[in-house]
């Protein structure tokens, strides 16, 4: 079976033959249609975050269920599922609590099985982990029942891989976390995958202005396709606090979504806030970075930072929810796709990421 395979941060990605288990118990075996390429998993190539090695990256993939291991109710070969990156442990407080995004004992985060092994392998024998438990950049995958969330048929692999995680995670933030009402202002800083899903999330709450700004003017075109009202070219921090206010109308946006993770534009999420305003970080950083923002207009102002990790998606209730709003023809999520590309091309996919070129681009099997 072949797979991008990462032999440690920092270096290329290889494509391999690997050796895959059959599903235990509890598990079941997916081939992969697509597998979308995200910024995190860049953030791994490129060493900015710590992960073990050797690793089959992808955490953004949907595919076909092809065999349920033993144990498994409900789900059955031939159904389409949308994997999650953190399947959760459903017996922890935040579980129970039913904010599973926020899970303490999740395997995912060991990329292993619950069991603490691995179902893929060398042909010597060495284990090799699957990114997230999920590890989608590969033709096959064993994961938990947990991870494998069945939708609709109708819907397009390659849609059906970015519910996995740009689209939970950007429309999650704006309907889920920030809780945007109709009629409300909303600025998104970074235009990727993540943030042009805030730009149709905030279309979809009924959001009245929607300003869109990243670095790159293609961008710009994008999400003004999807839904944003105006749009703002970053440059200067300071000019750019000011465009953003104008669009906005008034004093400010009402809500700013950071979707880059960067400490500038968290700054500058922060600081273009108006009076009551709310600022949601949605991009992940480096490790170790920090961002700081005045304290005394923060306070006065009764300002709002909050964190929002996937959305505050529960995949089993959220995948299905946006597969329908999207065969219902309210989410667009087909136009974040730039190209359809092979496996081989993964480390191109990642050049051009760091350019801030192109959208998505989807790795299809
Ligand atoms: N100012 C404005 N825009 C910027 C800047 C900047 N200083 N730096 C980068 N951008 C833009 C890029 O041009 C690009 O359009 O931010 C966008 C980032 O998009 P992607 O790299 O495609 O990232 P995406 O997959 O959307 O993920 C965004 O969310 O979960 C996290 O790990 C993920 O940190 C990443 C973020
Ligand atoms: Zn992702």
């Amino acid at each position: 079976m072949r797979a991008a395979v990462l032999e440690q941060p920092g270096l290329p990605v290889r494509v391999e033959d690997l050796v895959l288990d059959e599903p235990r118990a509890g598990e079941v075996r997916v081939r992969i249609t697509a597998s979308g390429v995200c910024h995190s998993d860049l953030h791994v190539r490129d060493a900015e975050w710590e992960r073990p090695g050797p690793i089959v990256l992808g955490h953004e993939g949907a595919g076909i269920v092809e065999a349920v291991g033993p144990g498994v109710t409900g789900l059955e070969p031939g159904r389409q599922v949308v994997l999650s990156w953190y399947y959760p442990c459903l017996r922890c407080r935040a579980c129970q609590s039913g904010r599973q995004w926020l899970c303490s004992d999740t395997p995912a985060l060991a990329h292993r099985s619950p069991d603490g092994t691995t179902r893929l392998h060398r042909a010597d024998g060495q284990d090799v982990l699957a990114y997230l438990a999920i590890g989608t950049m590969a033709e096959r995958t064993v994961v938990p029942v947990e991870a494998a969330i069945p939708i609709p048929d109708a819907v397009a692999p390659e849609v059906a891989a970015l519910i996995g995680c740009s689209v939970s995670t950007g429309v999650g933030a704006v309907i889920k976390t920030a809780e945007v009402p109709a009629g409300a202002s909303v600025a998104v800083f970074g235009l990727g995958g993540v943030g042009l899903s805030v730009v149709m999330g905030a279309a979809l709450a009924g959001a009245t202005r929607i300003v869109a700004v990243d670095r790159v003017p293609e961008k710009l075109e994008r999400a003004r396709d999807l839904g944003a009202t105006h749009v703002v070219l970053a440059g200067d921090p300071d000019e750019t606090i000011r465009a953003v206010r104008a669009a906005a109308g008034g004093q400010g946006p009402d809500f700013t979504f950071e979707a880059i993770g960067l400490p500038a534009t968290i700054e500058q999420s922060i600081a273009v806030l108006p009076r009551g305003g709310t600022a949601v970080l949605v991009g992940l950083t480096r490790f170790g970075a920090r961002a700081s923002f005045e304290a005394f207009p923060f306070v006065d102002g009764s300002l709002r930072i909050l964190g929002s990790n996937y959305g505050f998606a529960v995949a089993a209730l959220d995948f299905p929810r946006l597969a329908e709003l999207h065969l219902a023809g309210r989410l667009p999520i087909e136009k974040l796709i730039d190209a359809r590309i092979g496996l081989d091309d993964l480390e191109d996919a990642f050049a051009r990421m760091r350019r801030g070129e192109s959208v998505r681009r989807v790795i299809t099997f």
